[in-house]
């Protein structure tokens, strides 16, 4: 079921300094910032060659990262997404092993366009997991 990593999302306070960081300390290749309303963010894409890094900044009142920004002011790795072919069966299958989904269990349409589900940290060593059809 577990297909590739797709992205690691790190939630920042500032969107450019962030993106200078990576660009000028780590000389990556950034994309334009996208705004992405429905998301409540702001993100940054940075390819790595072999899977990708978000900067995501919050956007509008009431930004999903908004309450993780204030437990971590400076920022820091929000979530790991990684690749299923069907998330429907995916989602099926975690619930028979008791994890929770987020929100109401059905999946939604995430940042690029293709479903997710977002699954609960405690169920997952602390890490919030989302999970990409593709
Ligand atoms: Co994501």
């Amino acid at each position: 079921m577990l297909g590739r990593l797709n992205h690691v999302a790190i939630a920042v306070p500032d969107l450019e300094a962030a993106s200078a960081i990576y660009r000028d300390a780590l000389g990556a290749k950034l994309s334009d910032p996208q705004a992405l309303p429905e998301h409540g963010v702001t993100v940054v894409f940075i390819d790595t060659g072999n899977s990708k890094i978000e900067l995501m900044e919050p956007l509008g009142e009431g930004s999903p990262i908004a309450a993780f920004l204030e437990k971590n002011p400076s920022g820091g790795m929000h979530h790991v997404c990684y690749e299923v072919e069907d998330i429907a069966a995916a989602r099926d299958r975690l619930q028979a092993t008791g994890a929770r989904i987020l929100g109401d269990g059905n999946p939604k349409t995430g940042a690029h366009g293709k479903p997710v589900l977002f699954l609960h940290p405690k169920d997952f060593l602390g890490t919030l997991v989302e999970l990409e059809q593709v």
